[in-house]
């Protein structure tokens, strides 16, 4: 089956597999073997990500690059600490951004697309946000001077999870996710929108529940207004003392939920926008409201 996800002038990428099959077989994967991928396939991933100014419905800049493991002596390596998480990886794609309202978002939808087109090619790939020495894979890329790296991905040929990483995977609860109703409300903060009755939505809202996140949170809350065909996207910020460091991690998660969502939507020809337009619903608590997809 051909379907046909995305495509914009900037950014294309053919799925042959169903969206839905790709997210649900897409698992975080830290042990790959030592063998490098194969040229053809680099080159398909490297077109994808070196075309200039691709973007999401958050706007914003970000770029991509990557890096060759095997380009750097065997003593060297050890620099690059993913502290023991990552094992094998030979190579990796490095985010770029310099910083302004939804950059930090924008990347999260990015280079998840990056990770699902990676997945249809049964490559192992593995979010890094925090466990990655910043300034080491830094010194790779000429930052201008307010670019930062939020993210890195480990890709490869996946390998036998080691038993570490099956001890990590517990310890989080990576296969977990929050039931529908922790996660999705009906017109306002406090009813839980249980089931949905419209297939294309309830796959778009499934396909996020299912996505990854920073030490698996979950933190994105959707609203729906029923009246108005819309689905407002918040991220919880359960404690506002939280790390600065995290709350940026959660607002790659969020752009995680919406391109999961969107492409869900794409898939199925559902035709509706994003836009950004605060409800202001009472009661979201310490929700932050980020963007809405309304119908049309
Ligand atoms: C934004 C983001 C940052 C992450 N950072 C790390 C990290 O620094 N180290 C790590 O081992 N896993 C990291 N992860 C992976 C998550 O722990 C993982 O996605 C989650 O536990 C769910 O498991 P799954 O991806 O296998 O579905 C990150 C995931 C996301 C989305």
């Amino acid at each position: 089956m051909m379907t046909f996800l995305w495509e914009t002038n900037f950014f294309l990428y053919m799925f042959s597999t169903s969206l839905d099959s790709l997210i649900l077989k897409r698992t975080s994967w830290r042990t790959f073997e030592e063998t490098p991928i194969s040229s053809p396939l680099q080159d398909k991933l490297k077109e994808m990500f070196e075309c200039k100014n691709i973007t999401s419905p958050f706007g914003g800049n970000c770029r991509f690059s990557w890096f060759d493991m095997t380009d750097v002596a065997g003593s060297e390596k050890k620099q690059y600490g993913t502290y023991g998480m990552i094992k094998g990886a030979q190579h990796f794609i490095l985010s770029t951004i310099s910083e302004s309202k939804y950059s930090w978002e924008n990347c999260g939808y990015l280079l998840e697309y990056i990770i699902l087109a990676a997945t249809e090619m049964k490559l192992g790939t593995c979010w890094l946000g925090g466990t990655f020495n910043k300034s080491n894979f830094a010194q790779q890329l000429t930052l201008k001077e307010n670019e930062i790296i939020p993210a890195i991905v480990p890709i490869g040929l996946p390998k036998k999870r080691r038993i570490k990483e099956n001890i990590i995977r517990k310890a989080i609860k990576a296969k977990k996710r929050l039931d529908w109703n922790k996660l999705f409300f009906l017109n306002d903060a406090t009813t839980p929108l249980v089931t949905e009755t419209r297939e294309e939505y309830k796959q778009a809202l499934e396909n996020v529940r299912l996505g990854p996140s920073a030490s698996n949170k979950q933190p994105w809350r959707i609203v729906k207004d029923e009246k108005l065909d819309l689905f407002h996207f918040y991220i919880l910020n359960e404690d506002s003392k939280m790390a600065k460091a995290y709350q940026k991690m959660r607002k790659l998660d969020i752009g995680i939920a919406v391109c999961h969502f969107d492409l869900t939507m794409q898939e199925r020809s559902v035709s509706g926008h994003w836009l950004f337009n605060n409800p202001e619903i009472p009661s979201t608590r310490e929700w932050k409201y980020t963007i809405s997809w309304k119908a049309e």
